[in-house]
């Protein structure tokens, strides 16, 4: 087999076939480290599975590196691991056979051959394994020909697909996330196969759902796996809500464009640019409220009015929902979605700074995520559209980049702060200090002072005088 190891990964490599002759136990690396290397791919987890007890195989190789790593094990699994230079995963188990209970994940596992582990894997292109036994050293063992399906770009299972998606309904996801991620065709019986067992997914945790998710949004072109999950009926599972985005309506011959193929298109466009996975999530969110406000005016056609404030408070609950994070990423995402249609508003002649300005201090540091959004919701299939739209942003950069030298409004934090402003007049904390702060602020934005500390100060005397309040 023409694989290409690096030095270090042959002398791991090495290791463990020394510390299988030493124990004298049949080992094989199995899995997607076998099918990386032959496509290329950078891969740092290696699986190796042993006939017989996996942990000690495990601590022999681990005592052979200097100073020696420690060795966890994960009993429930039957997996031992070991991390090599804060780099490399190592996996040990034991071969075996297995079946799942029809209700859980949990699978009834007994010792069997490596040709038992190989039946029992996902796929054809992950159930080579290359052997590291003296009589045999290198020779890959192929028995559902990976290799061809590799070469020929498709996903398979190497069993009757509804078997093997029934053992654990997760690899319906994987079939696509591979689909996605290495751009192949899933072969038609194995589709069949997701579409007949789909429904089974609702078994699996919603953890690893969305990690699955995750990696399909990190792909290089995300439509594709979307695209697959929608068509098979596992989105309308896993995530309804983005379902609802597809199909145009048509009343009195005005039409609407389908808002799910839209997303995926501003999705890929994005991708195109980023490879931040919380953009691409604000892709994917952005017109997510776009059900939720349509209405049909008479004589004006479809209207969606509101649907990035909508949109912008389901984020927090479509993040808990998919068990993504609440935290600094979320608010993220929502304030992308919020803001998704401000720098248009701005493609205008006759633009103020002030409005400028707001754009800039509200958009802060995540100013350029939000043009790249932009620009990637730009979808038209005329390309003279597309240019002009092109232009209009370019033209909202360059008026954000001229008040922004100016101003330096992007990392603004506003000269006057409330503790100022309760020490100036001796308040305590209270809704009036709030007040005076946002006035400070907005005069400064709308330009009717510097962004500079004693204008500010002067400001918020005059304000907090007109509110009845008097200097101490
Ligand atoms: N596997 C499986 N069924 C699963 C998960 C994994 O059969 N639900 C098998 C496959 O043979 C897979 C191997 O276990 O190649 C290792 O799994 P994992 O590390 O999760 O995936 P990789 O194939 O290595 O790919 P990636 O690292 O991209 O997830």
């Amino acid at each position: 087999m023409d694989i290409q190891l690096s030095k270090e990964e042959l002398v791991i490599i090495n290791k463990v076939a020394e510390a299988a002759a030493g124990l004298n136990r049949e080992t094989y690396l199995v899995g997607g480290f076998v099918r990386d290397k032959i496509l290329n791919r950078r891969t740092t987890d290696a699986d190796f599975v042993c006939v017989g007890d996996a942990l000690e195989l495990a601590q022999l190789t681990a005592a052979k590196f200097s100073p020696a790593p420690s060795v966890e094990y994960f009993k429930n699994f039957g997996t031992a691991h070991i991390k090599i230079n804060k780099q490399f995963d190592l996996e040990f188990v034991g071969a075996r056979k297995e079946s799942y209970s029809r209700n859980s994940r949990k699978p009834d596992v007994e010792p069997g051959t490596v040709a038992d582990d190989q039946n029992r894997r996902d796929f054809t292109i992950n159930a080579m394994a290359i052997s590291l036994n003296k009589n045999d050293f290198g020779k890959l063992i192929d028995p559902f020909n990976g290799i061809q399906d590799l070469n020929d770009k498709i996903i398979r299972t190497p069993l009757e697909p509804v078997q093997t998606f029934s053992d654990d309904p997760l690899r319906m996801l994987r079939a696509i996330r591979f689909a996605t991620q290495l751009g192949f065709t899933i072969e038609p019986g194995t589709w069949q196969g997701i579409v007949d067992t789909a429904d089974r997914i609702s078994i699996i945790s919603q953890e690893r759902i969305t990690d699955e998710l995750n990696k399909i949004i990190a792909a290089a072109k995300p439509s594709l796996g979307f695209d697959l999950l929608y068509k098979s009926g596992l989105l309308h599972i896993i995530f309804p809500k983005m379902t609802e985005l597809a199909g145009a309506e048509y009343i009195d011959g005005y039409g609407h464009k389908d808002n799910f193929y839209h997303t995926l298109q501003v999705l890929d466009n994005l991708a195109e640019k980023s490879d931040d996975l919380w953009l691409r999530w604000a892709a994917i969110l952005h017109d997510i409220a776009k059900p939720a406000t349509k209405k049909f005016e008479d004589g004006h056609g479809w209207t969606f009015h509101g649907h990035e404030a909508v949109g912008g408070r389901m984020v927090p609950k479509i993040f808990a929902k998919l068990k993504l994070p609440q935290n600094e990423k979320m608010r993220f995402v929502k304030k992308m979605v919020e803001m998704h249609l401000r720098p248009i508003g701005l493609t205008k002649e006759n633009i103020t700074d002030s409005a400028i300005r707001r754009l800039l201090f509200d958009a802060g540091e995540d100013f350029e995520s939000l043009m790249m959004l932009c620009e990637a919701d730009i979808t038209s299939k005329n390309k003279q559209k597309v240019k002009r739209f092109l232009e209009n942003f370019q033209f909202v950069r360059m008026r954000c980049k001229d008040v922004e030298e100016k101003d330096h409004i992007r990392n603004w934090q506003p000269p006057i702060t409330g503790e100022i402003i309760m020490q100036t007049f001796g308040l305590s904390p209270s809704k009036p200090v709030g007040m005076i702060k946002d006035a400070v602020k907005d005069a400064m934005l709308d330009g009717f002072i510097p962004n500079e500390f004693d204008a500010a100060y002067q400001f918020m005397l005059v304000k907090g005088k007109e509110l009845g309040f008097t200097p101490l």
